[in-house]
This record gives structure tokens, sequence and C-alpha cells, in this order.
């Protein structure tokens, strides 16, 4: 019976009800609380994002407005949490998040605990950049908005506006993705009758994986390391001989393409018309239609699309921030989507509880 149900990786099992988002792989197509991913993610304040995931509705501008107020108020990170930060300096900046994140106080509702979170997050991530780079950790503004603040406490300056939109684009289109593995981690915990701190520190540690979180950084590499468009040609094509996959391509849900690159894509254009380094930005788009080119040549029918990773690794480089703040940086979004799967577990919770199938001896005596 067991074995008739074995799913290695839980492939095709469905395992909640959610009304956060829909991920269609054969349509190609994001959907968001209701709004497609193209739609809502270049427009939205990243509040406004985050109150429709925690509420089910879209927020009145003064809803909004009270919820910006929350969560400015909540972005200072407790003391221990900075010395924390500074001991860990020279830990991956992943694994410093964790531990401090795990600081913060379970106290009040679940809501509040989720305000909390979402509020400290960009604190921690920034103070321990400033830190591994032997600078003071600068205090957070409450007179900015939540990504504007974020900016502003890893340079110490005010960003510009243009910045600031790119990366409130990027966190909204990374805010939710069905049942991925960090999600699936923290409702797993908050099932048990858990805490949101304890969900997202364990939300935090599945994203350290490169099979989940890790990819933007290579797929910089990959463009860093052919440095010129004549070369792309040649270097991929040596990469494709020797079977390696051309990271930043290829999904394995989205197979028409994946919706989250595109919205990315119109962001980057705008970013780099203005900002950005542009010479980097024209030799990405030439490494990027070689390689399309290339995959159809040496995997054809495939369907080999450029996927989100390709072009948050742009977008991000384009922002000015540097390799390891990348996963860090996408945490900073998918915190709303953790904290409102947990809540949503929470409201018709069962224990998640799959079973395994014992394949170790039987009746072995201890003599
Ligand atoms: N470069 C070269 N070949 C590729 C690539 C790629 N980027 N992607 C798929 N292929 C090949 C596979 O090797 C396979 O070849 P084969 O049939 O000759 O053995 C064929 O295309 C079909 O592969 P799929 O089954 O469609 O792809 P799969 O589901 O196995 O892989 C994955 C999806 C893991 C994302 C893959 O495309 C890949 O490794 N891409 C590069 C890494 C990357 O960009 N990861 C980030 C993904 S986005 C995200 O996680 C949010």
């Amino acid at each position: 019976m067991v074995e008739e149900m074995l799913r290695p990786g839980l492939e095709g099992v469905v395992a909640a009800e959610t009304s956060l988002s829909e991920v269609d792989g054969q349509a190609g197509r994001l959907t968001i609380a209701g709004y497609d991913v193209a739609e809502i993610a270049p427009k939205a304040r990243f509040e406004e994002v985050a109150f429709l995931l925690w509420n089910g509705h879209r927020p009145t501008p003064w809803e909004t407005d009270e919820l910006s107020q929350r969560l400015a108020r909540r972005r200072e990170a407790p003391r221990l949490a900075y010395e924390v930060l500074a001991s860990a300096k020279n830990a991956a900046s992943i694994d410093a998040l964790r531990m401090a994140v795990g600081l913060t106080p379970v106290e009040g509702s679940d809501m509040e605990n989720a305000q909390n979170l979402v509020g400290v997050l960009p604190t921690l991530v920034a103070a321990h950049y400033r830190l591994s780079r032997g600078e003071e950790p600068v205090a957070p503004r409450a007179d900015l908005g939540h990504v504007a603040n974020y900016l502003y406490m890893l340079k110490g300056e005010a960003p510009e506006p243009e910045a600031v939109r790119a990366v409130e684009t990027y966190l909204n289109a990374a805010v939710d993705h069905g049942l991925n593995a960090s999600t699936f981690v923290a409702r797993a915990i908050v099932s048990t009758g858990s805490d949101l701190v304890s969900a997202v520190v364990g939300a935090l540690g599945s994203l350290k994986g490169p099979l989940h979180g890790g990819a933007p950084g290579p797929a910089l590499e990959t463009v860093f390391e052919i440095g010129a468009s004549e070369r792309a040609e040649a270097v991929l094509r040596a990469k494709l001989e020797r079977g390696e996959r051309l990271m930043g391509f290829g999904h394995r849900v989205y197979k028409v393409r994946d919706p989250r690159a595109d919205v990315l894509k119109e962001e980057i254009e705008r970013l780099f018309a203005t900002a950005g380094d542009r010479a980097l930005y024209e030799l990405a788009m030439d490494v990027e239609k070689t390689a399309l080119r290339l995959l159809e040549e040496y995997k054809p029918g495939r369907s080999i699309r450029t996927n989100v990773e390709f072009n948050t690794a742009l977008l991000l480089h384009g922002v000015g921030l540097p390799v390891s703040l990348f996963t860090p940086t996408f945490s900073l979004g998918r915190v709303v989507g953790w904290t409102a799967h947990a809540m949503e577990q929470r409201k018709a919770n069962r224990v998640i509880r799959p079973q395994s199938k014992y394949v170790g001896p039987q009746g072995l005596l201890w003599t």
C-alpha cells in the first residue's frame, strides 16, 4: 500500500490548498492572490503586496500607510542580533541571517510576528553586509519605504528612485511561488503548532541550498567569464560540448516561458537605460541571444528559455548589489510568502506528516 504511493520529492503530490499563488507551468503563468505577476509586480508597492497576501484583499491607501508605518516601527533589530552578526561577520550572509533572525522575540499574534519578521529582515541583511566589510551598520530610517530603506542601509545614502522601483518589482515577483521547498518547510513547522519565527528560521535554512535559492550568482559569473560579446559563442558552445548546463536557462515547471523572467526583463531595460553598467547589460543581452540559439541547436524541441535567475542577477547587479547578497535579498521578498502560508496553514491545520517506506533489514537480534 505504501509502496504504491511512493513519490520521491513528493513530486505531483498536492499537499495544501492556497489562495496565495498559482504556478501554471503549461501556460507559463504565475498568479499572485488573483493578479497576474506582470500586472502586480511592476506597479504595486512591496507593502501593498504584503498586505494583499496577509489579508486576502488589496489595501486601501489608508491601510497601506498604516502597514508601512507598522513595518517601519519594527525595523530596529535587538542589540543581541547585532552582536551575533558581528561575531558571524565572516560567515555567508544567509547563515548570519538565519542565526540573527532566530533572536526575534515570539510575541503577540501571528500577524504581529509576521510584521516583526518582514520589518527586521532587511536590517539584519544590511547590517551583516556592512560588518563583513569592516563598516558600521547604518540605522534604519522610518521615513523611507521598505525597499528604499533596505538600499539606504546597505550603502548609507538614499537610493535613486529607479533602483528602488527595480528592487521593489523584483521582491514583488519573488513574493510567493506555490509550494516550493522553503514554503513547504514553513508550513510543516507551523502545522505542529509552532510559531512564525521558527517557521522563517527553517525556511531560510532550506533557501540556502543551491537547488532552491542559489542560481543567480552562477548566471552572472558566466557573463563575466565570457567578458566580450565575440567570445559568447565559443565559450557557450564549449560548455555545451562538455555537457554542462548554461546557468540562467531552463526551468523544471515553466516550459513555455518563465513569467517572472519577462517581468524582470522589462525592469532591467528601464534600469539600464538610466543607471548601471550599460556595457555589461549589452554583453548580457548578447550572451542571452547566443545561449538561446545554441540551446535550440543542442537541445532541439526542449523549449529551454531564459529563467528568472538570469534576469535577477542582472537586475541586482544593476542596482549595485554583490552576488553574496542575491539569496538574502530574495528572502526579503519570499518572507512575506512564508508568513502568509504559515497563517493560511494555521487556519485549516492538519499536521504535515507524510509516510516513509521502510527498506532496512528486519528481525536482527541484539546479542
Ligand atoms: N543548459 C543546457 N542544457 C539544459 C539546460 C541548460 N540550462 N536546461 C535543460 N537542459 C537540457 C537537459 O540536460 C536535458 O537534456 P537531455 O534531454 O539531452 O538529457 C534537456 O535539456 C531537458 O531538460 P529538462 O528535463 O527540461 O530540464 P530539467 O527539468 O531537468 O532542468 C533545470 C531544469 C534544473 C532548471 C535546468 O534547466 C538547469 O539546470 N538549468 C540551469 C540552472 C539554472 O538556471 N537554475 C535555475 C532555475 S530557475 C529557479 O530555480 C527559480
